[in-house]
């Protein structure tokens, strides 16, 4: 997507810096065009080296390419992060007198605009009136956040965190293929206590499956994120529910379960539990070794496909697979698409350290029959959007579910 990013002359121009990089790694093209305020606070180098593109906010730079029509023009979503009160008032006015309210008056792709300013200037009437304007002529205006503003001061009016603002942004102008569609994911790993201090877990950081939860809110979905233990925050925007065990989470999903039109598996769920929980810490009792009993934990994914609330809900499972002297990666997952009674098997390698929690993911997404539907190679968000592709092609069959 070819993203402009506005950014006007307030201290919290150096956030901007940080959705410049999320907006970036989520692999958009960025136009920065920052207003002369705001070059006095974060130069225009800085914009240039993050965004790979020139920087001007002055109408009579660069003028033979027409850039205070181009820029607008040619945008699919524009930013304006952080939106000051004078900012604010000139883009109501629908004035034209710097680069970026130029580009505001001709860009017709959707607009977010972020505010960020001292609580009485967003309260008074004028800011108000100003972003009541704006509102109405379809201007997504967030509200700023309520906290720490400069100096001692706190109250509404701070820039709400780059996250948000790109979560807010992405659902605005991204396919929006997923609306009205509930979507349950379950991300992390599981943690099995053996006694108050220790468990068996799991190397998964949640990365895959928050990832799969924030494409899914930018595509429109109304996303409930299950985490076990994950060591990545959540995406803004999504409800979470947090379990520990295997048993919370097989019940948190069946519970979530009822109500969804698909349901996701991301989470590295413990297949054995500790036979006991010692209810003091295990000591070291001379030299000998405790041995721990284990027992089989369920399988969730098995039992979320085999009792569906509707045959129309579309459940997705996850395989992270090292191949083996006796089969392949691909030879073990389709025993294992086979045997889950998931509509799709996402698999993924992690063999030599691969998948566990970097950013980038290889993933190759069968049917119930072992047949390849997709590939991708990438970040996690890529490999997540191309997982919802998939599932947007699908569309017909989840349109017949009554959930
Ligand atoms: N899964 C589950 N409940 C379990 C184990 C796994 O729901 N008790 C889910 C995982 O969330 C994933 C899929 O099943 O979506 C495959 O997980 P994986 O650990 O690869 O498979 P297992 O069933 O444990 O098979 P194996 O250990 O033989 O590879």
């Amino acid at each position: 997507m070819r993203v402009v990013l506005g950014v006007a002359g307030g201290i919290a121009a150096y956030k901007a810096v940080a959705l410049l990089r999320l907006l970036r790694e989520a692999g958009h093209d960025v136009r920065v065009v920052p207003t002369a305020a705001a070059l006095r606070f974060v130069g225009a180098p800085t914009w240039a080296a993050l965004s790979g593109e020139p920087v001007t906010g002055d109408l009579f730079d660069d003028v033979e390419n027409v850039t205070h029509v181009e820029v607008g023009r040619t945008a699919d979503l524009v930013v304006v992060a952080p939106a000051t009160a004078d900012l604010l008032a000139r883009a109501a006015a629908g004035r034209a007198d710097d680069l970026l309210t130029a580009t505001l008056l001709m860009a017709t792709c959707p607009v977010v605009m972020a505010p960020a300013m001292h609580t009485q200037m967003w309260q008074h009437p004028a800011t108000v009136a100003n972003v009541a304007t704006l509102r109405a002529r379809g201007v997504h205006v967030l509200d700023p956040d309520d906290g720490r503003l400069t100096g001692t001061d706190s109250g509404p009016g701070r820039l709400p965190e780059p996250e948000a603002i790109m979560a807010a942004a992405l659902r605005l102008a991204g396919p929006q293929d997923l609306v009205g569609r509930r979507v349950v994911i379950s991300a992390g790993g599981t943690q099995e206590p053996l006694d108050p201090v220790r468990f068996l877990g799991n190397r998964s950081s949640g990365r895959q499956g928050v990832a799969l939860a924030r494409a899914a809110h930018a595509r429109g979905a109304d996303v409930l994120l299950v985490a076990a233990n994950m060591s990545v925050p959540p995406p803004p925007g999504v409800e979470v529910r947090t379990v520990t065990t295997a048993a919370e989470l097989h019940d948190a999903m069946l519970e979530a379960a009822t109500d969804a039109d698909i349901v996701v598996m991301a989470a590295a769920v413990a297949d054995f539990r500790p036979a006991q929980v010692a209810s003091t810490k295990i000591k070291k009792t001379g030299s000998h070794a405790p041995t721990v009993e284990l027992v089989q934990n369920p399988d969730i994914l098995a039992a979320l496909a085999s009792n569906r609330p509707s045959p129309a809900q579309l459940v997705i499972g996850f395989a992270a697979e090292t191949g083996d002297d006796n089969a392949s990666i691909l030879d073990h997952a389709r025993a294992k698409a086979g045997r889950k009674g998931a509509d799709l098997l996402v698999v993924n390698p992690v063999d030599d350290g691969r998948g566990f929690a970097t950013p980038d993911n290889d993933i190759t997404i069968l049917d119930p029959t072992g047949q390849v539907l997709a590939t991708a190679t990438g970040t996690k968000d890529h490999v997540a959007h191309t997982v919802w592709d998939l599932v947007a092609t699908m569309g017909d069959n989840l349109d017949d579910n009554p959930a």
